[in-house]
């Protein structure tokens, strides 16, 4: 969602907070703004469209600061324009906010403001936070104090950040449902939602937890709850790299995420597997292990693409492990009274780890006494550090919106837990090793289905004016066909559905015509016999079949009009071998259609609002 970045020291803030916010932008992008203080002068430039639309604005205006805050921003309440930007400001220009997050109560808020001669210039719920501090500022509390009053009115969620005119020497942070860190300097501090925003000049960060606050100064900060109570903070120290946060070269991030498969799926498994033992090692749950084996049954809750990684691991689960799995939306898994005890095992899996459907739903399960697992992407994220224990899937940096590199990542971890449960049931030694050395084998199978590229990008000229796409997979790949219509519809914006194969019957068979290309999944594995059956029928009504089988399928090319052929694996592993020629299909149709494949329109990469 949107993004935060704010400076405190003695260097010019500026290029810091664009800087910042560049880095950012994947979060939120249909607005931007800094505000700055210096010597008693205070000032807010603020521009609707990208960061470098309000670079361009401030390139010739020499501005010089000492302390500052940047926002990007994902619209929730009213348009994108500059008026709704942030930061916002109180009605003397002297104090700045910027949030992410939404104010549930500030229609209520807003009222009684007004009420007390507060004008509002935005249709934004943000704005109101604000006003809402000024009104405790005029009666002469401190702006900590003033914060903490505000905090303490409003209901919803939010990471903030404020600065004041007449208090120079500090940025105020506070966070309830919204990622914000500390970032530690010689003489300068940083803050923001994302540690990637200060890479460039700290590794040494604190993550506030919810209901926690922050004044940071140059040489200082300290912690204590809204409630005033005094908080020590652990620093911990960041090992991404910047080179691993930047483009590396590629046109666009999703591009690079893409071809960086090989590794990041090699990342995932290292020093997890136990070759001879045919079984994996997981750190992260070793404390946990006996619980989580002997779990009457699991849940895995998750959105978006960690949602559709979390129906292979059914499959997987049940399959493999052999302990009973369901698998929820975790904005429906939230409200839903679920039942669930203490012999449950509730998975959350999510790449940023701040998706805030899904860490609600970690915090349910948690209540009513499950052991709760993160399989999360982004090291110290929300959910990473509220799960009891979990596993990192170490995808590393992944900034284009749409998931591809974390998505094969989620299932290697999901197979090497899946793996480390059966081993302990019934799954014997020599199946172990089996998998194991499938497992081992994957980064090259990846790197063959890379070298695929141009061809797919010839399918995609073909493909880019379709207004829809079919995609069918049965058993394990019925969730890849859900991950390809998905990646589809997300960056080019083209109506996709995915349906397991035999629901087509059902319903959407009605929509073969000649101008419907269906893309099939059809691996050599259990179900192949059935899909080739569903192939016959989208031919039969004249629809253009594109389908993702195994080298040495000699019978499927000539029912099929096009087909890409990738290396074989075991069937629970097929899903991370025929994900990522659909990633490719659906990159290039965007890329050839002009759109902005890293930036789609509407989305945010980390939806921390519900
Ligand atoms: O960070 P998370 O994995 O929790 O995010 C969940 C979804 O928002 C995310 O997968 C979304 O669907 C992506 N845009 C998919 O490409």
């Amino acid at each position: 969602m949107c993004g935060i970045v704010g400076y405190i020291g003695n260097k010019n803030c500026v290029p810091i907070l664009i800087n910042g916010l560049k880095r950012l932008e994947y979060r939120g992008y249909d607005s931007a703004g800094i505000g700055i203080i210096e010597n008693g002068n205070s000032s807010i430039i603020k521009n609707k469209g990208k960061v470098s639309a309000l670079e361009e604005r401030i390139h010739n205006m020499n501005l010089h600061a000492g302390l500052g805050i940047g926002h990007t921003r994902w619209a929730t309440h009213g348009i994108p324009n500059e008026i709704n930007a942030h930061p916002h400001s109180n009605s003397n220009n002297t104090l700045f906010l910027i949030h992410n997050g939404i104010i549930e109560n500030y229609q209520t808020i807003k009222t009684g403001l007004k009420k007390l001669g507060y004008h509002f210039t935005s249709e934004t719920d943000s704005e109101v936070l604000v006003h809402l501090i000024d009104s405790f500022l005029v009666k002469g509390y401190s702006l900590c104090k003033a914060v903490q009053l505000a905090l303490n009115e409003v209901e919803g969620t939010y990471g903030i950040a404020v600065i004041y005119r007449e208090e120079p020497d500090k940025i105020v942070v506070a966070r309830k449902g919204s990622p914000l860190v500390v970032g530690l300097g010689e003489n300068e501090n940083f803050i923001a939602s994302d540690v990637s925003a200060i890479l460039a000049h700290t590794k040494q960060v604190v993550y506030l937890d919810d209901g926690e606050l922050a004044v940071v100064s140059k040489d200082n900060f300290t912690v204590k709850t809204i409630s005033d109570k005094e908080i020590e903070k652990e620093v911990h120290e960041i090992s991404m790299s910047l080179e691993e946060i930047d483009k590396g070269g590629f046109p666009h991030f999703m591009l690079k995420e893409i071809m960086e498969q090989p590794e990041s799926v090699r990342n995932s498994m290292r020093g997890r597997l136990l070759i001879d033992e045919g079984t994996s090692k997981l750190g992260g749950l070793t404390e946990v292990v006996d619980r989580l084996v002997n779990s009457k049954r699991i849940l895995i809750s998750a959105c978006g693409t960690s949602w559709h990684a979390g129906l292979v691991g059914e499959y997987m689960l049940e399959h493999i492990a052999r302990i009973p799995t369901e698998v929820e939306y975790a904005s429906e898994f939230r409200y839903r009274n679920p039942i669930i005890d203490k012999d449950d095992t509730v998975f959350l899996i999510s790449q940023s780890g701040e998706t805030a459907d899904t860490l609600a739903a970690l915090r349910e399960a948690k209540n009513r006494g499950a052991l709760v697992l993160g399989i999360c992407n982004v090291v110290g994220s929300t959910i990473a550090r509220e799960s009891t224990a979990g596993v990192y899937i170490h995808a590393g940096p992944e900034i284009g919106v749409a998931s591809t590199k974390a998505f094969t990542s989620q299932l290697v971890v999901l197979s090497l837990i899946t793996l480390l449960i059966a081993r302990k049931k019934s799954l014997s030694a020599p199946e172990g090793r089996e998998i194991v050395k499938e497992l081992q084998a994957l980064p090259d199978k990846i790197s063959e289905i890379l070298k695929l590229n141009d061809k797919i990008e010839e399918l995609a000229n073909e493909f880019k004016d379709a207004n829809n796409f079919l995609y069918l997979g049965r058993g394990y790949n019925f969730p890849v066909a859900l991950e390809g219509a998905l990646k589809l519809k997300e960056i080019s914006y083209i109506h996709a559905e995915g349906y397991p194969a035999a629901e087509m019957k059902h319903g959407p068979i009605a929509l073969i015509d000649e101008n419907m290309p269906v893309v099939f999944i059809a691996p050599k594995d259990s179900t192949y016999d059935k899909i080739i059956s569903n192939i016959e029928e989208v031919r039969a009504r004249g629809g253009k079949i594109i389908a993702i089988a195994d080298d040495g399928d000699g019978e499927i090319d000539r029912i099929v009009d096009h087909v890409i052929k990738i290396p074989r694996t075991i069937e629970m592993l097929s899903p991370i071998l025929n994900s990522i020629p659909l990633q490719l299909l659906a990159y290039h149709i965007a890329v050839k259609k002009g759109l902005n494949v890293d930036q789609p329109r509407n989305l945010a990469k980390s939806v921390t609002v519900e």
